[in-house]
This record gives C-alpha cells, structure tokens and sequence, in this order.
C-alpha cells in the first residue's frame, strides 16, 4: 500500500505507530489509558492517545484501513455452547476490537499478543479469536504466527504471536501465505550490536558488591572442573547432611549434584568459600549461580548477567532475553554496566538514533524501561505488515 490511515489501540509508547508510519502508514487515531504512555505519544507523535477504547463509539472513529492492536490476554466466557461469539468475548478488550471490525470492515488487521496466547485457557482463548475473526469475514494465517526480533537479527528473544488479517469474506478458506525468508539462529546474533561501546551515564555501572560477587563466581566457574553445568550451583547445599526424603525429587537431584561437584572439587572449593569467608557477606540470593552458556564462552565478565530471586544468572552474549516490564535489567559483563534505556529501546527497534525523528524515551528511567518492556518490536511488526499488505 502506498499510503494509508491506521488506528493504535492500546497503544502503549507506538510501536504499532512506528512500524505503520515506516511503511508509509498516517496515524487518525490512538487509545491508551495509561497517562505516562500517554505522555509519550503526545511528545513523539505530536497527538494525544488519552483515551479510554471502551469509551468510543465506533461510528465515531475517523476513516482508516489498517486496524493495530497489541490488547491485553484475557480469558473468554466459556458458559453456555449456544452462546454467540459476541457474547463470549463481550466484555474483554478483544470485544472492543471485533466490535469496531463488524463496523467498519477495515481491510486490515494486524494483532499481537504474547506466545501463550496460543495455548491460554486450554485453547480457548485462541479458538474464539479465530472464529471471531472468520465470522467477521477476515481470512488469517493457516498456523498462528510466531515471530521474535532475534530472527531478524535483532538480539533480542522474544516471541510473539502476531495475528493478521485480511478482509476477504469471498475467500475466507483461503490462509494468508506469507514469506518471510529465512530466520537468523539465536546464535548469529550478537549483543555488541545494539552496545555502546564507550563509556555511559556512571549510574549504569555496577557496584563494588557486586562487582566482587561476580569476580567470585567468575574465580568458581574457572576453578572447578565441570565446564557445562546443567543445574543451579547452589553453595549453600555443598554440605549438605540433612534429609531427602522430605524433599521434592528436582530439589533432591540439584542438591545431590551440588555435594557431588563439591567432593569433585573439594580442595579448591574450600579455599574458595575461605577466601569469601562462606559467602557471610553475600545477599542470600547470590549464594546461587546459574551458568547457562555451555562451553560458549569461558568467564561470567563474557555474559550476560541478571541477579534474579532465584540466583545469579549468566547466558550468552548472543541475545537478551524478553524486555518485560524490567525489573532484573540485565548486565553486560564486558562492560561492567547494565543495559541502557536507549539500549533496551534498541532492542525494540525504536529509533533513538534517528537523526530527524528520534524516538525521545521517558525521562523515568523505571518508567521508560517498563515502557519499552510492555511495548512491540517495531521491525517486527514492520515485517508481518509489509508481508500482509502484499496480499
Ligand atoms: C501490551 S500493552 C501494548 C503496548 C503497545 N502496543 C506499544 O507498542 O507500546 C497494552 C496496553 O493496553 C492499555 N490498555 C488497557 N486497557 C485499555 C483500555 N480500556 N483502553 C485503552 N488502552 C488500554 C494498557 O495501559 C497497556 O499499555
């Protein structure tokens, strides 16, 4: 399409907005409730999004051919089988979406929501999208449409449903046929992509603590023998004397495996807890490592490291995992530091860099990772849009 008018519901900080507006798209209308996306999109975008969708009148809504909607996964009715469709998603945020499409038979749709949209309420919840979406005369993608930036060589993992739909009640047996080429693997990829490679704002660097906590582990993974670790290292379980019986089978299996590498490598180990004075001045949740990066690479300072509940954990530089409403921002050993938020708006395609439009991220930085977090890959979106126009 060459030009055309789209609308963003639920539209968060525009993601939807960014992938449409690159593939020629003008914006007549957006929706979102919460006031700080809100505030975003009026500054990036020049129009205000302060609205509530459930609130609008479809008829109200100005002309447009592209419907975008990133809704919120929520649970249909499931009382009653002669129940209508209408009736089962009444309402839910999706209700809002069918609603306007009975009206206004946009010749477009494009959708997303997270992976487990697929498999939510035992299915349920999917099924009743897709008949949703046939019954309103809109033909879809014969399987559902699973794409993450990391298989456009964004280094970001992170898989979303994407759901499209073209208006064709003629040929509505008929499935989208998409081509997308071939996928990058995970391990194409590579952090350093989207890094900063010189020095950022000194706030982003980690502490003395934990700078000593990693060199620790970092002293653990080289001092031991095993290379690929495929449990929790757990050093509070070294000495373990107590009972199995009462504990489950996964947790007796770890804590054998734990006492098994200790006895393995007790001489160093020993020096080790020594030298760290057992750990006593270590948060109780950094008593744990996960090394999840096979033989990859060989130091934590190569990693990727997140300090979760369940312990420190270390993957490959290849990729980030999913940016979700952050709270763990992951680390880059190399660099000492934690990602940054025009790292992490990278890592959801958002222009930054641009030099005539910058995309301009919220000033909070909670705010603006948990933003970029809740938000779409815009190439992503980019990608299955421009497949879908094609048809
Ligand atoms: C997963 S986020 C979508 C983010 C967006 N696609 C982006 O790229 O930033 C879902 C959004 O729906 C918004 N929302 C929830 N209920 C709403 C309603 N009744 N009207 C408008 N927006 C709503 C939430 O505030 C949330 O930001």
């Amino acid at each position: 399409m060459e030009s055309f008018k789209f609308i963003d519901l639920f539209s968060g900080i525009g993601g939807f907005h960014q992938a449409m507006v690159r593939l020629g798209g003008e914006c007549v209308f957006a929706s979102e409730i919460d006031k700080f996306c809100n505030a975003q999109y009026e500054k990036n975008y020049g129009m205000s999004s302060d609205i509530n969708i459930r609130a609008v009148k479809e008829e109200d809504l100005p002309e447009f051919q592209v419907l975008c909607a990133g809704f919120p996964c929520q649970a249909f009715s499931k009382a009653g089988k002669q129940e209508g469709l209408e009736d089962k998603t009444r309402g839910t945020l999706f209700f809002e979406i069918v609603r306007i499409l009975k009206q206004r038979h946009t010749p477009y749709i494009v959708l997303e929501n997270v992976r487990n949209l697929v498999s939510h309420d035992h299915g349920n919840t999917w099924r009743i999208i897709q008949e949703s979406l046939r019954e309103l005369g809109y033909r879809t993608t014969a399987s559902p449409l699973i794409l993450s930036p990391h298989y456009f060589g964004i280094p970001q993992i992170r898989e979303r449903v994407i759901i499209l739909g073209k208006y064709d009640p003629d040929h509505i047996d008929e499935p989208l046929t998409l081509d997308f080429g071939e996928f990058k693997k995970k391990e194409d990829n590579s952090i350093y992509d989207i890094l900063e490679e010189g020095p950022v704002d000194d706030s982003y660097y980690i502490s003395d603590y934990e700078k000593m906590v990693l060199t620790a582990w970092d002293e653990f993974y080289n001092g031991i023998d095993l290379k690929v670790i495929g449990f929790p290292i757990w050093a509070d379980y070294f000495k373990y004397t107590g009972d199995f019986d009462d504990l489950p089978a996964w947790k007796a299996g770890f804590i054998k495996k734990n006492i098994k590498l200790y006895e393995d490598n007790k001489e160093f180990i020993d020096k080790w807890l020594d030298k760290y004075d057992n750990l006593a001045g270590f948060t109780k949740t950094h008593h744990k490592m996960e090394w999840q990066c096979g033989t990859n690479i060989s130091s934590v300072w190569d990693g990727v490291i997140q300090f979760r509940p369940s312990g420190i954990r270390v993957k490959n530089p290849n990729n980030f995992q999913a940016l979700v409403a952050m709270v763990q921002i992951p680390i880059i050993g190399k660099y000492r530091r934690r990602l940054t938020v025009e790292e992490a708006a990278r890592l959801q395609s958002f222009p930054v860099d641009d030099k005539d439009h910058p995309f301009i991220p919220d000033d909070n930085r909670q705010q603006a990772y948990k933003q970029f977090g809740n938000s779409v890959n815009v190439e992503v979106i980019r990608r299955a849009a421009e497949e879908l126009f094609k048809q």
